[in-house]
C-alpha cells in the first residue's frame, strides 16, 4: 500500500511527499451513546487511510483518490463542499483549520486505504484524522492530537452533513495497539483497557449493504434523544443529555413523550449501563460475559433504537445459537455494514464457511469477511 501510494504520487504530481496513515475502528459496546455524552468502547483496527502530501508554493490543492481515479482541485482561499462526495472529507478539515485561525497553504495529496467505505468501520474519520494529522504536521500548525479531534469530528458535520459524535474520530487518533479506549464523551476522559481474548477472535462480516438512510436516519435519532431530554429537563433543570438520566427518571415522564422518543432514550440509558460492566467484562476476559451484552446491545438496535436492517438481523440471527460465538453485533451508525463476532479460534473457519453459504442463500448476497487486529492511532509512517 505504501509503495503504490509514493508510485502514484510521483505519476500524477512531483516531488517527495511525506505519508501519514489513520486506522479504521471497531467498537465494542457503546453504540449511539457518544452524542448522548455517555461511554463509549472503540479500538483502532488494522485497516488504514493513508495519504501522501507534499507542500506547494502556490494556493493550489490538487487531490487524487486512486479509489475512484479521479483528481479534484481547487483554490486552498475559496475551499467549499464539492459536488461529489470524496474530496469533503479532506476539504471539510483544511476548512475546520481555516475557522479555527490556522494558516494552510497549497498541497498535493493522493488518497488509498483499505478500509471498506460504507461498512460502519468509520473510513471517512480515518480520512478527516489522516488529513488533520498530516496538515498540522506539513504546516507546522502545532495542534495536539486532543485539538485535531474536534476539528475532524466537526469536518464530518459540515463537509459531510453527518451530525456524527466524537467517537470515531478519538479512536483512529488515539487507538493504541492490543487495547480498547473506554472514552467518556462528555469529559473526553479516556482509559485504555487490554483486550485478552482469551481464545477468541474478533471477526468482522461485512453484509455489504449500505441503506440510504444513514444520515438521515442518524440526524432523526440525535434528535429524537434531545427531544427526550428537553421533556425530562422540565421537571429536573440538572438534565443536560441522556447521561444524566436513569430509567426511573425516564419511566417517570413515559406518559409525557412519544412511544418512539422513549424507546430511543430507554436504548441509550441502558446502553450506558451495560458499557460499564463490558469494560469489567473485557478486564476479566470474560468473554462470554462481554458477548452476551453485545448481544443485548444489538436486539436494543433492532428493536429500540431501530438502526439495524434485515441483512445484519440474519447476520446477527445466525450465529446466536453457536456455542463457538460469545456474542455479534451490528456495529456504527447502522443501516447496513459490518456485524462484529466474538468466535472461538478453533472453530472460526467452518462457521465462516458456513454463513458465507447462508447469506448468499437467504440474502443473495456475498458475504465479506475480515479477522481483524487492534493496532495504534493516526501517525506518520
Ligand atoms: C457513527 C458516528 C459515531 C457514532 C456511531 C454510532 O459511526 O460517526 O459518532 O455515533 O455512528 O455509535
Amino acid at each position: 500500500m505504501l509503495k503504490k501510494i509514493i508510485a502514484v504520487f510521483a505519476e500524477k504530481f512531483s516531488g517527495q511527499p511525506v505519508v501519514f496513515r489513520s486506522p479504521g475502528r471497531i467498537n465494542i459496546l457503546g453504540e449511539h451513546t457518544d452524542y448522548n455524552e455517555g461511554f463509549v468502547l472503540p479500538a483502532a483496527i488494522d485497516k488504514n487511510i493513508y495519504v501522501a502530501i507534499s507542500k506547494r508554493t502556490d494556493k493550489q490543492v490538487n487531490l487524487y483518490a486512486c479509489d475512484f481515479e479521479q483528481v479534484y482541485s481547487t483554490d486552498i482561499e475559496t475551499i467549499k463542499p464539492a459536488s461529489i462526495q470524496w474530496p469533503n472529507y479532506i476539504l471539510g478539515v483544511v476548512d475546520q483549520l481555516q475557522k479555527n485561525g490556522h494558516i494552510v497553504g497549497g498541497f498535493n495529496l493522493v488518497i488509498d486505504g483499505d478500509i471498506p467505505i460504507g461498512a460502519g468501520l468509520s473510513s471517512s474519520a480515518a480520512i478527516e484524522c489522516a488529513v488533520v494529522f498530516a496538515l498540522n504536521e506539513i504546516f507546522e500548525l502545532g495542534l495536539s492530537r486532543l485539538q485535531m479531534v474536534p476539528l475532524a469530528q466537526k469536518a464530518e458535520h459540515v463537509f459531510a452533513g453527518v451530525n456524527c459524535g466524537i467517537m470515531d474520530q478519538f479512536a483512529s487518533m488515539f487507538g493504541k495497539k492490543g487495547h480498547a479506549l473506554k472514552l467518556d464523551c462528555r469529559s473526553l476522559e479516556y482509559e485504555y483497557i487490554p483486550i485478552g481474548l482469551t481464545g477468541y477472535k474478533i471477526i468482522l462480516f461485512n453484509s455489504n449493504v449500505k441503506h440510504n438512510l444513514v444520515s438521515t436516519e442518524y440526524n432523526t435519532r440525535r434528535k429524537q434523544c434531545e427531544e427526550g431530554v428537553a421533556i425530562i429537563a422540565i421537571g429536573h433543570p440538572a438534565v443536560k443529555s441522556l447521561r444524566d438520566v436513569n430509567m426511573q427518571m425516564l419511566n417517570a415522564h413515559a406518559a409525557d413523550m412519544d412511544a418512539v422518543v422513549f424507546k430511543r432514550c430507554k436504548y441509550v440509558i441502558e446502553e450506558n449501563e451495560r458499557l460499564l460492566g463490558a469494560c469489567i467484562d473485557l478486564q476479566k476476559g470474560d468473554m462470554k460475559a462481554l458477548g452476551k451484552k453485545m448481544f443485548e446491545t444489538h436486539y436494543g438496535l433492532q428493536h429500540e433504537y431501530e438502526v439495524s436492517c434485515k441483512e445484519i438481523d440474519f447476520l446477527v440471527d445466525f450465529v446466536k445459537d453457536k456455542e463457538a460465538v460469545a456474542g455479534a453485533r451490528m456495529v456504527g451508525g447502522g443501516f447496513g455494514g459490518c456485524t462484529i463476532n466474538l468466535i472461538k479460534e478453533e472453530a472460526s473457519e467452518k462457521l465462516i464457511e458456513q454463513i458465507k453459504a447462508a447469506y448468499q442463500n437467504e440474502m443473495g448476497l456475498t458475504l465479506s469477511v475480515y479477522s481483524v487486529s487492534v493496532e495504534d492511532g493516526t501517525s506518520k509512517t
